[in-house]
């Protein structure tokens, strides 16, 4: 069994050049098999809030939810490095607030550090986590919880000026002590020069090779949605086909009788249903 991965880790593994593998999971079964293949880190995504929930974006996901989801997930791979998200308005209105909300994620759910979204307006929240010990994640391009401000969930960082605020913005998270940021939904070539000019490494989605690592969403990389997926998500399996192929099969089977045969009935003792035919149900 692999020595669960820390933050030291992770820089050196950026430093050396071996690419950072982060997906997400959201319950003790994927947790499970996302540590079985390997993955560097897991994160229990506020994205549960459309990947489980089925709601339109983010921003209904609560504090209680995560707690919940990310516990399961700590359960499910106890040698992996988990980061659970600190969902909206649960650290924005003061360091004091992400402070309670980021340790009761390390206390209840038992993860090993939490993500947090925006630039540098949040460099005092993070120092003061940091300062209590709490390794924070930094987010920032597109950021869901901004999507109503960011006009929906596009590119972020086109032109040269958003690029330079993208890169400052990067600067004042690792000043303030991330441990690594996510770079979502932002050209390939300024995401390798934001992190080019970086100490700390960078989780990329939708930004390009030239990222330190990778995320994506494991109901977009397992193919369980219906429909389509974000161009930047390669889709390695269709996990939704063959469940609802699965499902459909039982159905039929129910319907016609064939399920449960013999092979998933339990038998009952010849005795007992010679008893129960000799005296009859009123006995
Ligand atoms: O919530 C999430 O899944 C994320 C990833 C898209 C990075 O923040």
């Amino acid at each position: 069994m692999a020595r669960r991965r820390t933050i030291h880790d992770f820089a050196e593994m950026a430093r050396s050049g071996q690419r950072l593998v982060m997906v997400t999971a959201y319950d003790f079964p994927t947790a499970r098999l996302c540590q079985a293949a390997g993955v560097d880190l897991i994160l229990v995504g506020d994205s549960l809030g459309m990947a489980v929930y089925g709601e339109p974006d983010t921003l209904g996901v609560t504090l209680d939810d995560m707690v919940r989801h990310a516990a399961a997930v700590a359960r499910g791979a106890p040698d992996t490095f988990v980061v659970a998200d600190l969902p909206f308005l649960t650290y924005q209105v003061s360091p004091e607030q992400a402070l309670l909300s980021a340790g009761r994620l390390m206390q209840a759910a038992r993860v090993q550090a939490v993500k947090l979204e925006g630039g540098r307006a949040m460099a005092p929240t993070i120092e003061r986590l940091v300062a209590a010990g709490i390794p924070v994640m930094g987010h920032l391009g597109l950021t869901p919880q901004s999507v109503h401000q960011l006009g929906g969930f596009r590119l972020q960082a086109r032109q040269t000026e958003a690029a330079r605020t993208l890169l400052a913005d990067a600067r004042a998270l690792e000043a303030a002590g991330v441990f690594a940021v996510v770079l979502e939904m932002v050209p390939g070539e300024v995401a390798a020069w934001v992190t080019e000019h970086l100490q700390v490494p960078t989780i990329g989605i939708g930004a390009g090779p030239g990222c330190s690592g990778q995320v994506l969403v494991l109901h977009d990389l397992l193919g369980l949605y219906a429909g389509r997926s974000p161009r930047f998500a390669k889709r390695y399996a269709e996990l939704g086909q063959m469940a609802e192929d699965a499902v459909r099969r039982y159905a039929e089977e129910v319907r016609s009788g064939v399920f449960p045969g013999p092979d998933h009935t339990y038998a009952a003792d010849p005795d007992v249903i010679a008893r129960l035919a000799e005296e009859g149900a009123d006995a």
